[in-house]
């Protein structure tokens, strides 16, 4: 079984995503992570995010130790991570890796759990659970802004919106893989939502599926 979860940044992908794969025992894949990775290699290498071309070759050659970098979640990668998110040629680059993961989950797991921008409508059109998670802009940007203070980064919060806004616009707006809901997905506005009510909501759905509903 695969559990497609997408939406905008600081939605609550992430926590959703781990405890659905927990509770179930699947494998859990952050794609975000891989395109935070390129970015992280273009800025390492002093290229500029906005060359197609050389973000790519950084994404054909993606090993996994560059998933744990100590700098994926810096600011200035998360806005690397989006400019490089946008050429065509990177996203395929990175296609194949995702849906081995999905349709070959690692650990022998009976399925996998994935959240991103794209896992429902482009990386696993035939998942069986989708879900789209959002909230609006400032609830996100208070989220945001009260993780990197528990992470005792500085976080003002006029500059953290500003960049989320700055982010939703360009993943909504590219023409590659643009941001949005699949047609069948759960769309869930987690702005009065906590996150205990929105992973039992999921949980259930996800439970149904598997027992044949
Ligand atoms: O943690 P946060 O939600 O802020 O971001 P992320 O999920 O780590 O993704 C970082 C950036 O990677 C996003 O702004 C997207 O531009 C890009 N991304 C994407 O294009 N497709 C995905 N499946 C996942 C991330």
């Amino acid at each position: 079984m695969i559990i497609a979860i997408d939406g905008p940044s600081a939605a609550g992908k992430g926590t959703l995503a781990r405890r659905l794969a927990a509770a179930l025992d699947f494998a859990f894949l952050d794609t975000g992570l891989i395109y935070r990775a390129v970015g992280a290699k273009v800025l390492a290498r002093g290229l500029a995010p906005a060359d197609g071309a050389a973000a790519a070759r950084e994404a054909a050659d993606l090993r996994s130790q560059d998933l744990e970098r100590a700098d994926l979640r810096a600011e200035p990668v998360s806005q690397a991570a989006s400019e490089v998110a946008a050429h065509r040629e990177v996203r395929a680059a990175l296609l194949a890796f995702q849906r081995r993961f999905a349709a070959a989950p690692p650990g022998g797991k009976a399925g996998a759990v994935l959240d991103g921008r794209d896992i429902g409508t482009v990386v696993c059109p035939d998942a069986e659970v989708k879900v789209f998670l959002t909230a609006s802009v400032e609830a996100r940007a208070e989220r945001r802004s009260k993780e990197l203070r528990e992470r005792g980064e500085e976080a003002i919060y006029p500059r953290v919106l500003q960049e989320m806004q700055d982010r939703d616009t360009r993943d909504s707006g590219r023409a590659a893989a643009p941001l949005k809901p699949a047609d069948d997905a759960i769309v869930l506005d987690t702005t009065e939502m906590d996150s205990d009510a929105v992973f039992e909501t999921v949980l259930a759905v996800a439970q149904a599926r598997l027992s044949g509903d």
